[in-house]
């Protein structure tokens, strides 16, 4: 069994006063192993936050369909099964991050002592905690995303699915969050991420996709399909050039 999968994923939004459609995702299909971590690449636009939001059952596709761990995404239990950080993650900003992880615990029925024993942990591995008992309006924008990671992570989740998790980090942020994720991997999670470093996902992920004006246009082994003075910079630039641009 695959812990995501997608088939034929199709989503088109309608514009507002208008008739004109957007097809932000054309008949997707994409397959991610267990403890496989997956880097999903593609320009402003190209459909990735479409995607992970209809694996999170938050928007419901046109067509195609999902599954997590065999189950459809608007199951209870898949809940428990993934963690989630949205592209902008926002909170409602008189709680303190560890009220936050409270609630987060709480939402996924865990116990008092191992939320408080995981907030501990994670807020210091995310360096949050010395600011644990602030509200989160005082935060800076790394500290907001480092919060929404801290949230995604606090009932242990075996998938992670990452909206552009690096975004908003100082290069210090980014190294913790780079070397958080290489330690989720060693744990064997599945970890699903969108992100606009390339030189950060060839370095975590197992395979990469790159999409582009809603299409699936290259599956990328990071192994074994980068030849010599290739990079996955070099493979997005010319694939990019390829596709003829952007919609606009
Ligand atoms: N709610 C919506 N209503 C109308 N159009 C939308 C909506 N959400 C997304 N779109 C459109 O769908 C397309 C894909 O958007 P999406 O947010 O998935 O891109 P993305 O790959 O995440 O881009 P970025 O790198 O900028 O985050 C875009 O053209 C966007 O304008
Ligand atoms: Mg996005």
């Amino acid at each position: 069994m695959s812990a995501i999968e997608t088939k034929s994923l199709t989503k088109v939004f309608k514009k507002d006063f208008s008739k004109k459609k957007i097809i932000a995702l054309k008949s997707l299909s994409l397959k991610i192993e267990e403890g496989e971590v997956f880097g999903f690449l593609g320009p402003n636009g190209a459909g990735k936050s479409t995607t992970i939001k209809i694996l999170l059952n938050l928007i419901r596709p046109t067509s195609g369909t999902v599954t997590i761990m065999g189950k459809n995404p608007s199951d209870k239990n898949v809940r428990k099964l993934v963690g989630y950080l949205p592209e902008n993650p926002y909170f409602y900003d008189h709680l303190s991050a560890k009220e936050l992880l409270w609630f987060g615990g709480k939402s996924c029925n865990m116990a008092a002592p191992a939320i408080r024993e995981r907030t501990l942990q994670l807020l210091e591995e995310l360096e949050l905690i010395d600011a644990m008992k602030r509200p989160l309006r005082s935060y800076s924008k790394g500290m907001v995303q480092r919060a929404g990671l801290a949230l995604a992570l606090i009932h242990d989740p075996q998938i992670l699915i990452l909206d552009e998790p690096m975004s908003g980090l100082d290069p210090m942020g980014r190294i913790k969050v780079f070397n958080l994720i290489l330690k989720l991997k060693e744990e064997g999670k599945t970890i699903f991420f969108s992100s606009h470093i390339l030189h950060d996902i060839e370095r975590l992920c197992d395979r990469a996709a790159i999409l582009i004006n809603g299409d699936l246009i290259r599956l990328i082994d990071v192994k074994n399909d980068l030849h010599q003075g290739e990079t996955l910079e070099s493979i997005f630039m010319d694939e990019v050039k390829r596709s003829g641009g952007l919609r606009e």
